[in-house]
């Protein structure tokens, strides 16, 4: 059941696309409370949500603990090897019953008060329950299970809602874009084994949204680290790397898949590369290793090197889900001012150990804890953020580009309505998901 909210913001008045000011938003979307809570129970706790990887469960009775907007929820894989989803919260007094991040166990067990559920959500023990005598509770008190299930190449979204939009039809085009990712792999399949770590900051969880497919910022916000890259890409076999990033790169490219999906799509500019790609995740050149073991699974050099070309595109699952290079990325709101952000290593299947390291390096320079690239992102998140404070000029704006979109076909040969929704080099770029985020809000949040 969710909690009913009151209709009263007015997106309309909070989003503004006019020929004066072209496209603003009111940066109240990034610090209003209500608005948080809408965007909690109407996209968290209704729509689909990406929850974990199949490979972090892979045995009988493990389990990682996530939390789903704000609801903690457990990804069980039972007993039985079901996969499912409850809520964290003992039918009692709503303790959460499991603390571990992670493990393997049959039970779990409330620490407040003792009672215990099975890994298939069952409700197998109440402490001393005679002294409740005739006043046990009869109705089902087993864990609240997320409803609908949704899976593709081992991603696994739940839903907290019984009913609404099918599961492949809310994934969209992102598919297209996961399979080619998965595609990388010689066995066809990615595994989330090395682990996580999350940064968190203090902003709001719509900024990390924003970002991924924002290029504009590369540039200036990592020049430190596009520095670094350039200095080190000077060996033998490796790409060009320019201290400029993408940024004026004609080749570079958003596309909006829908849905709130979007792409920043690498394929032109790594072809452009020849047989030198960057952030291939693997040594930083196209891997013959890779490239042989795929062009024998699909009898088709051309097809190895096509996949491979996809190396570098950020693709961005609404609401939170992110695969980039060498990782999958969540995003977690804890607050209106607070997110954490995980970062997964993905390795790739029938790859050698020597690819897979220097994919968890590779992951490592730019994403780890003293890695060059998330620390800069996280530091204008809160800096944005505190932007918000001052109500003097409460506009954003993210018009940059939008006067010079158009249709064409990407990768997969279908029309993206519009590509470079918000670049058109060399004048244009950021005009930010937020634009269509706030759209998506808007459309969704009204019932
Ligand atoms: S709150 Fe869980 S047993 Fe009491
Ligand atoms: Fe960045």
């Amino acid at each position: 059941m969710l909690t009913p909210t009151k209709n009263y913001i007015d997106y309309e008045a909070l989003i503004q696309e006019d020929p004066e000011y072209g496209f603003r938003i009111n940066h109240h979307l990034y610090k209003d409370e209500e608005i948080f809570q809408q965007e909690m129970e109407r996209i968290f706790y209704k729509g689909w949500v990406y929850i974990g990887h199949e490979t972090e469960i892979p045995n009988t009775n493990d389990f990682v603990v996530r939390v789903m907007g704000q609801r903690p929820v457990i990804l069980s894989r039972g007993e039985d090897d079901k996969i499912r989803v409850f809520e964290n919260k003992c039918r009692h007094r709503g303790n959460t019953v499991c603390q571990e991040q992670r493990g393997n166990s049959k039970f779990f067990r409330c620490a407040y008060h003792g009672w215990m559920y099975s890994n298939q959500g069952e409700l197998i023990d109440i402490t001393h329950a005679s002294i409740y005598g005739d006043r046990l509770p009869t109705e089902d008190m087993n864990l609240l299970e997320a409803p609908r299930l949704g899976f593709h190449r081992g991603f696994i979204f739940a839903s907290l809602a019984a009913e609404g939009q099918p599961f492949m039809e809310y994934l969209g085009r992102a598919a297209d874009y996961i399979d080619r990712y998965c595609d990388l792999a010689p066995e066809r399949e990615i595994f989330l084994t090395a682990g996580r770590h999350g940064i968190t900051y203090d902003g709001n969880w719509k900024m990390q949204l924003e970002n991924l497919t924002d290029a504009y910022h590369a540039e200036y916000t990592h020049a430190t680290a596009l520095a670094a890259f350039a200095a080190n890409s000077s060996s033998e076999g490796d790409a060009e790397f320019t201290d400029r990033g993408d940024l004026e790169d004609p080749l570079s490219t958003q596309r909006d898949l829908g849905g709130g999906h979007a792409v920043l799509d690498s394929f032109a500019i790594n072809r452009s590369q020849g047989d030198k790609l960057r952030f291939t995740g693997s040594t930083g050149t196209l891997s013959e290793e890779i490239v042989g073991k795929i062009a024998e699974r699909e009898g088709s050099r051309e097809k190895a090197v096509w996949l491979t070309h996809g190396g570098g595109s950020h693709i961005t699952v609404f609401p939170n889900l992110m695969i980039l290079w060498d990782a999958v990325r969540t995003i977690q709101p804890v607050s209106l001012y607070k997110s954490t952000i995980y970062y997964h290593p993905a390795q790739l299947k029938g790859a050698s150990q020597e690819i897979n390291t220097a994919r968890i390096m590779s992951h490592q320079t730019g994403f780890g804890p003293a890695g060059f690239l998330a620390p800069d992102d996280m530091e204008m998140f809160e800096r944005t953020q505190l932007g918000t404070v001052s109500d003097t000029d409460p506009w954003v704006y993210l018009n940059r580009g939008l006067s010079d979109q158009y249709v064409s076909k990407d990768d997969f040969g279908v029309d993206t309505s519009p590509p470079n929704i918000w670049v058109k080099p060399p004048n244009g770029v950021f005009g930010g998901i937020t634009n269509r985020l706030c759209r998506i809000t808007l459309n969704r949040l009204p019932t």
